[in-house]
């Protein structure tokens, strides 16, 4: 194979990469950028301790107290750079109608222009005084059926450490890609070149930011931050925008979904996808620790985020978790809300704007029922309680994260890695909603389940740049995250079950949840977290056939009785604050889906505006 050399640049291709295509990309990208150098992971634990190493001297990273959390590391993000971007990801389909009317579109040959060929592109010279990180990962298990090969090119070691834990990370990629194995070519940076001399900061961005997507020939190219989903670009670039095309093309689904297993007391074991928006607790939900009165269930975990879903030769559909570790949203999380998680973070961790604690740990808004009497906040700030009272300041942000590997969850189910992936048994979407839905609805069939999934709205909160709080439509919790135009998604999932059920295969069934619901003094009725288990055992036994409900309006809810109550006291009343149907409020609910189909009229399946009428109609008899 020709090894190229760039003019003063080698482009150290190691013996084992054997793929010219991809040496001839990566050459053309580190000339492009004009990257000082290039360095091609191996992923292994050596080179991950070189490169936390090098980033604790450069100050992005920093050791905490190896007593009390070891091998672990605190980042502060540039104050500027703390969460995804949606108003700068582009979708940029040929066709500004296939990226749809929920994505931001540019031409594709507008958008190469401004990012790679035009004289003054972005990423002209953007990697001037950095290393060019060659980043190999899989998503799903090496060699899967239903796994992808991505590469990202970086110049962020601070992306490189955190692949290594977020995907499965290094040399044995190139193994599976051979001379000619397909692969999502990733560029990024974090468009912060170095000038002879110049020092580099903690943190390096640029504020101008582009996260952008090409369906067509599935490139990924992000400009500008270094955080999370902006940077890393097998979350979700790759694994949700760039496969759910790859999904509608050859017949799967990518979803944002956490997948776990129930183990009940007499041994069944079942898989459950859930969609949720983003910090609405898919993680906690994945790592649930079954409350008193569940002695004997069991709840273990696939993924927490993700899942990419395939059908199989049986009729029943499987899933995979693409990713091998958990980036999730810290505050909140405590001994209560999620044990589980807790003990995945005793170790091996890298926290992003957390606070920092006087005796070198770490600390969350919610971690303790006490705070610490002083901290440095996520900025580097003083922080105490008096501090927060007068002031309100967060001691961490919001969005504050931690990286884990998926090994350190002790609940991991042990499925998780299997390259088959897992049957699912039944489909749940979640809101994140204050008022009008109830605690839990079955649909009663595929089609109602996809309108369910459809028209789900939820509070927003601070995993994206933007006002918090605000309802908004989140179809299927995909609105950030769907590659292509969303009434085409909507018709992908229709034809899926359609396709699924000529078959003779048994579709899982859908639910639509609310863990969400508050009372008139403003706080959430229902307890959450553990007590979820309630919701899900009821769930099981429908799938089962052996658990009642009443059919209302739009599906099947639990009256009182159908749940389980050993070890909680719920009264009646409560129950019915969290799981009443107010049809004035569902009327109002009614149009906001009419204003939402009105938004994606454009292919819109009409098994959809159907349902939309007939439950209206419905409410109005
Ligand atoms: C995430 C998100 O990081 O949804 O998982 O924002
Ligand atoms: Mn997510």
């Amino acid at each position: 194979m020709n090894r190229p050399v760039l003019e003063g640049l080698r482009l150290n291709v190691p013996a084992y990469v054997k793929h010219a295509r991809l040496v001839t990309w990566v050459a053309e990208v580190a000339a492009l950028t004009e990257a000082k150098e290039v360095y091609w992971c191996d992923g292994s634990e050596a080179e991950y301790q070189r490169f936390t190493e090098q980033l604790v001297a450069a100050g992005t990273l920093q050791k905490l107290n190896p007593a009390l959390r070891p091998d672990s590391f605190l980042a502060r993000s540039d104050p500027s750079d703390v969460a995804r971007v949606e108003d700068r990801t582009y979708i940029c389909s040929a066709q500004k109608e296939d990226a749809g009317p929920t994505n931001n579109w540019m031409a594709p040959a507008e958008m190469r222009s401004l990012l790679q060929t035009g004289e003054q592109a972005l990423f002209r010279g953007a990697m001037r005084g950095r290393t060019l990180y060659v980043v190999p990962f899989s998503m799903g298990p090496l060699g899967s059926h239903i796994a992808h090969i991505g590469i990202e090119l970086t110049d962020s070691p601070y992306v490189a450490v955190s692949m290594r834990v977020m995907t499965r990370m290094g040399r044995k990629v190139f193994d599976v890609l051979g001379e000619d194995g397909d692969f999502v070519p990733c560029v990024h940076t974090v468009g912060a070149p170095l000038a002879a001399g110049q020092a580099d900061v903690a943190w390096p961005c640029n504020t101008t930011k582009y996260i952008v997507h090409y369906p067509e020939t599935r490139e990924i190219w992000s400009y500008g931050s270094g955080y999370g989903g902006n940077a890393l670009l097998g979350k979700k670039c790759f694994a949700l925008r760039i496969a759910s095309t790859m999904g509608r093309d050859q017949g799967w689904l990518a979803e944002h979904m956490l997948v776990l297993g129930v183990t009940s007391p007499a041994g069944r074991k079942y898989h459950v996808a859930a969609a949720f928006p983003s910090a609405c607790g898919k993680t906690n939900f994945s790592m649930l620790v079954p409350p008193a009165g569940f002695e004997g269930w069991q709840v273990t975990t696939i993924g927490d985020d993700i899942a990419w879903i395939k059908p199989h030769a049986d009729g029943r559909l499987y899933a995979i978790n693409p990713e091998a570790g958990y980036f999730g949203v810290a505050p909140g999380t405590n001994y209560h809300t999620n044990p589980n998680c807790m003990d995945s973070l005793k170790r091996n961790v890298i926290f992003t704007n957390v606070a920092l604690t006087d005796d070198g740990d770490i600390w969350w808004e919610g971690m303790t029922d006490t705070p610490p009497a002083h901290a440095i906040d996520w900025q580097g700030r003083d922080w105490t309680p008096a501090i927060a009272k007068e002031t309100g300041a967060k001691a961490a942000h919001p969005n504050a994260r931690f990286t884990v590997a998926a090994t350190h969850n002790p609940v991991l189910d042990p499925e998780w890695d299997n390259p088959a992936g897992v049957p699912i048994d039944a489909f749940i979407f979640g809101g994140r909603r204050s008022t009008t839905v109830p605690l839990v609805t079955e649909a009663r069939d595929w089609v109602e389940g996809v309108y369910m999934a459809a028209t789900m709205g939820s509070e927003t909160t601070a995993a994206a740049a933007g006002q918090q709080g605000v309802v908004r439509r989140d179809p299927f919790a995909m609105l950030p995250f769907a590659g292509y135009n969303m009434s085409d998604y909507f018709q992908h999932w229709l034809d899926l079950g359609a396709q699924l059920q000529a078959s003779g295969a048994k579709l899982p069934k859908i639910y639509c949840v609310n863990w969400f619901r508050k009372g008139a003094d403003g706080k959430f009725v229902w307890p959450g977290y553990g007590d979820n288990m309630r919701v899900l055992a009821w769930i099981l036994g429908r799938v089962e056939g052996q658990a009642d409900g009443a059919e209302h309006v739009f599906g099947t809810s639990p009256r009182y009785e159908d749940l389980r109550w050993q070890g909680l006291d719920f009264s009646r009343e409560q129950y019915t604050s969290v799981s009443s149907i107010d049809h004035a409020a569902w009327q109002q609910e009614m149009k906001l889906h009419d204003e939402l189909f009105r938004t994606l009229a454009y292919h819109l399946p009409a098994e959809l505006e159907q349902t939309r009428q007939r439950i209206e109609a419905t409410l109005a008899a």
